[in-house]
């Protein structure tokens, strides 16, 4: 008999079909936002889950699991939106997918960071809205990226393909990482032991750190206070890595010059006064939507999905 697996959200057809050639898979054909207890409820008789960044796997949704489910191989690299530990303690093994996403959210900073310094929504405001009126040697000017320091707080794989698209832009590259990364990863890039001794080298700085109660407010008025005036500030990792008061507060006195998000505290419901800010260039968690990632996130899953019932130690195994 296949296997049963709930499948949370709708994924890319390829990645449905797979699962229905090697699993007897439990789909979301309309991509309905599940609740907790509706999960619970789903995955009766469900071997393992597929889920998304989107569903909470709470210590007391983990207890409430029906005992059928054995792995919860996440369609994310990001796992904050499960308990580990409660997942281990019920003897419940929990995958992410890593790597395949580097290379979407890394161009997906880039245009954060290009969107921010030149002014990408105010300036598309103005056209769609009929407003541009003018050129003149005045109007619309932004912050030149070409040349500048980049520092980069979380130097893993997608910190790196940063680096690594930004030294495009001849950008010099700055780091803090919990450890020096080995030299040849670092690739000339220059470490700071703590957030507060890379601040003053960032003229951009970009966050790549996974969300822990360590890296919560990672980013907030006192680190802001360390960084240039006119600094620019993006974020594609986890919103709660940003003390979102400190940053709106620094935005509008001018101390940053303007930010780059594509994930927030409460999503979707984000902060009301980012939406009035014109320095800020929103996107919405998009860093891994491409047709390749997305195919790719689903593949790499059921890759840990397969190791796991062949009763192999899945690669990509988090808990
Ligand atoms: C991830 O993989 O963590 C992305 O944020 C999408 O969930």
């Amino acid at each position: 008999m296949k296997p049963v697996v709930l499948v949370t959200r709708k994924l890319p057809d390829a990645v449905e079909d797979r699962l229905r050639r090697e699993y007897e898979p439990i789909l979301n054909p309309d991509d309905t936002l599940y609740t907790s207890d509706q999960i619970i409820e789903r995955a009766k008789g469900a071997d393992a889950i597929l889920p998304c960044h989107t569903e909470k796997f709470t210590a007391e949704v983990i207890a409430r699991l029906p005992e059928s489910v054995r792995v919860i191989a996440n369609y994310s690299v990001g796992y904050d939106h499960v308990d580990t530990e409660a997942a281990t303690a019920r003897g419940l093994i929990v995958t992410n997918t890593p790597e395949v996403l580097s290379d979407a959210t890394a161009e997906l900073t880039i245009m954060l960071m290009l969107g921010a310094a030149r002014r990408a929504s105010e300036g598309e405001q103005l056209v769609r809205s009929r407003q541009w009126k003018d050129w003149s040697p005045s109007f619309m000017v932004g912050t030149q990226m070409t040349g500048k320091r980049l520092g980069i707080i979380g130097f893993g794989r997608v910190g790196r393909v940063v680096a690594r698209r930004a030294r495009g832009f001849d950008m010099q590259i700055h780091y803090h990482n919990r450890k020096r990364v080995p030299t040849e990863f670092e690739e000339g890039a220059v470490y700071h032991e703590t957030c507060e001794q890379l601040m003053p080298h960032c003229d951009f700085l970009t966050i790549h750190c996974v969300a822990s109660p360590e890296t919560t407010k990672l980013l907030n008025a006192e680190r802001i206070a360390l960084l240039p005036d006119g600094a620019i500030v993006v974020n594609a990792a986890r919103g709660v890595v940003i003390d979102d008061e400190a940053l709106i507060a620094a935005l509008k006195s001018g101390k940053l010059a303007a930010a780059g998000l594509d994930v927030y505290n409460d999503e979707p419901d984000i902060h009301p006064q980012y939406r009035k800010l014109p320095n800020v260039f929103l996107m919405p968690h998009i860093g891994s939507a491409t047709k390749e990632t997305r195919d790719a996130m689903g593949f790499r899953a059921l890759d840990n999905l397969d190791a796991f019932f062949a009763g192999r130690e899945p690669r990509d195994r988090v808990a």
